[in-house]
């Protein structure tokens, strides 16, 4: 998302005030280097190589797509896009399959049964090794208010309150090609709606602890909805990883706030989705440990839809971006998450056990066991993973901890503790194919430079708009095993505009230029797709005006070559990205077209910034999910 409501962010609300470090291992006379020019940064940039690498260096095979600020969807000549599901389509449930009404006048139950609003992270699941049938997994992120309702936000009531709940969570759709076209199927097994109010099991360490029971859940094991589903993962088991990102939005909290809360960046009335004035249990005044039961990572078996959706403590509770999962070499899980806010950190989680072959029923207590890491970004290229572990790296009960729940339940805490390096913004993560290389976006950080605020190595840049991408090879030689407890680092790009008055805002990229980099994934032929997330508040003005609306773009990582491969329509972010295993199909979402810069649209005015995909005739704009193919019907991006 655009990150909130953009003035209330940009207020700087929810900013880590600890006193970590932001340069580590560095000292004063070197400290200094850091705070001269770009060219210095450039310099430090381009200091340490990881080694070579083994990815194609073919040139990328399609003509790059220029930059836009028109209401449309463009890919390449070569290419071809169909819109698959959109806010408001059924999701194709037994229950029932209610037609979206182009005024926002469905009621609640049918959005319970339709797709949700602001498409994000998803995941594709053949049926029975088919590439061309499967299951989708999809998140939704949050709710356009001001396009949910016929009248927005005026007559705010109950019922209102549960269609904006209903609009958040999952979808999974069946989805069938023939022809070269995709369709959802109706009436299928697997489909269903995940929402804000679905019932949740807890487990691993924090299940039934003392901070997560309410009144209503007198256990703390049992929790309504997953909220603000951002990034996801997809693990090898065959489960679907859906990631809570800024839900701390929709609570009330008292006028002041403690320390707790204020780490996690609550506020009286949150950010406006005004859902305590009818449901209880988002005033957390009222309900003070009902925000702990938020911001972790949920599993989902997709194949299973009577499946109770498991909210998995030991990845920790932070704003969780995405859950990136790979092996290690001795075949342990190890899932890799960004906490999406300025100066927050990159964790990793490493299994206890083994994967074992038999799918989610034989891997279903896997996440519940093993070591949660937070990243300490070295200078010079190191990097160290820190364990948060109850009893070790200073998590003590005298420094608030009094067990390893409680370091879960307040791991953005813990990561300070333990001495994290505070980032610019961590959002999605993604691991090559073929080598184990690690690369993550930071999405940007206006803040950094500000006094106590310093630029560092890894986050090279004062006043940060544009964002980067670090890259980096697990194990202290780079011998890439994704357990290992150092890594070596290095920059992939930083993002700009070559045009840009300031020469912090103009960056490195080699090949077509590009603005705060958001959505990341690896194809399986090791290509890298990046996705933008320009908020609404500034997209096509001052430093950002010529790089237009937000895009999607393909590098090669052995050679950093990087193509436009779309641009979306105005108001869009690009979000999510999954491929059919034969590489032929591309899906991407393209959420909140026709955003506006306050993220809340005026219902008497909906097509007033973007009419994408209906048309003037389509009522509203729509979030969806897109499927792109090669005309010539070969390998996308080749
Ligand atoms: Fe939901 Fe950090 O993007
Ligand atoms: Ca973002
Ligand atoms: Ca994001």
């Amino acid at each position: 998302m655009g990150q909130g409501f953009g003035q209330n962010y940009e207020a700087g609300e929810g900013v880590n005030a600890s006193d970590n470090l932001l340069i580590h291992e560095v000292d004063e006379s070197r400290r200094h280097v850091f705070k001269c020019t770009a060219a210095a940064v450039a310099m430090l940039v381009g200091s340490h190589a990881l080694g070579a690498t083994t990815q194609s260096g073919k040139p990328l095979g399609f003509t790059s797509v220029p930059v836009s600020s028109s209401d449309a969807l463009h890919v390449p000549p070569e290419y071809e896009a169909q819109v698959l599901y959109r806010w408001g389509d059924a999701v194709g449930a037994l229950e029932g399959s209610p037609a979206f009404k182009t005024d926002g006048s469905n009621t609640w139950e049918e959005q319970a049964l339709q797709a949700g609003m602001h498409h994000d992270g998803m995941a594709f699941f053949p049926i029975d090794g088919n590439p061309r049938h499967g299951l989708m997994a999809i998140n939704h992120e949050y709710t356009d208010d001001g396009l949910l309702h016929s009248d927005g936000m005026q007559n705010w009531s109950a019922d209102k309150v549960r269609k904006s709940q209903m609009a958040h969570g999952v979808s999974v759709i069946e989805i069938i090609e023939r022809q070269g076209q995709w369709r959802v199927m109706p009436q299928s097994r697997y489909a269903r709606r995940i929402t804000g109010q679905t019932p949740m099991a807890v487990s691993g360490p924090a299940k039934g602890h003392s901070l997560l029971k309410t009144a209503a859940d007198p256990s703390g094991t049992r929790v309504l909805g997953t909220l603000n589903n951002c990034a996801a993962g997809q693990t090898p088991w065959g489960s679907y990883l859906t990631c809570e990102e800024n839900w701390n939005g929709y609570f009330s909290s008292q006028e002041k706030t403690n320390a707790d809360e204020q780490r996690y960046g609550l506020r009286h009335k949150g950010w406006g989705y005004r859902w305590h004035e009818f449901d209880e249990r988002f005033d957390a005044a009222k309900h003070p440990n009902e925000p702990h039961r938020f911001g972790w990572v949920v599993e989902i078996d997709p194949m299973d839809p009577t499946q109770t959706p498991i909210k998995r403590t030991a990845l920790g509770r932070i704003k969780h971006e995405g859950a990136t999962t790979t092996l290690s070499r001795d075949g342990r899980a190890v899932v890799y998450m960004g906490d999406d806010e300025r100066f927050e950190y990159i964790y990793k989680f490493v299994s206890r056990d083994k994967v074992k072959p038999g799918g989610y029923a034989a891997n279903k207590d896997l996440l519940d066991h093993g070591t949660l890491y937070v990243a300490r970004f070295d200078a010079r290229g190191y990097g160290r993973w820190i364990a948060l572990v109850h009893g070790e790296n200073g998590l003590t009960a005298d420094k608030g901890f009094a067990d390893q729940a409680e370091v879960l339940i307040k791991t953005r805490q813990a990561a300070d503790v333990a001495g994290a390096t505070k980032m610019d913004r961590p959002e999605w993560m993604a691991v090559h194919p073929q080598t184990g290389e690690v690369f993550v976006t930071l999405t940007n950080n206006s803040l950094r430079g500000q006094p106590g605020r310093d630029i560092d190595e890894a986050n090279p840049r004062p006043e940060n708009i544009m964002g980067h991408i670090i890259r980096w090879r697990e194990g202290g030689t780079g011998n890439g095993d994704a357990a290992a407890m150092e890594f070596r680092w290095m920059h992939f790009a930083l993002a700009g505009d070559p045009n840009a008055v300031k020469p912090e805002h103009r960056g490195n990229i080699k090949g077509d230029m590009y603005g705060s980099p958001d959505g990341l994934a690896f194809d399986a032929n090791g290509l890298l797709w990046i996705q933008t997330d320009i908020s609404t508040s500034v997209m096509n003005q001052g430093a950002y005006k010529s790089i237009g609306n937000n895009m999607m773009l393909c590098a090669d990582p052995a050679t950093g070559e990087t193509k436009r491969f779309l641009t979306g329509p105005s108001g869009c972010e690009i979000t999510g990205s999954a491929f059919t295993p034969d590489q032929r199909y591309m899906f991407i979402n393209i959420q909140h077209p026709g955003e506006t810069a306050s993220e809340r649209s005026d219902p008497a005015q909906p097509l007033a910034v973007s009419n994408w995909p209906g048309g003037p005739g389509g009522g509203r704009p729509r979030s969806a999910t897109v499927v792109i193919r090669r005309k010539d019907g070969g390998i996308v991006g080749t």
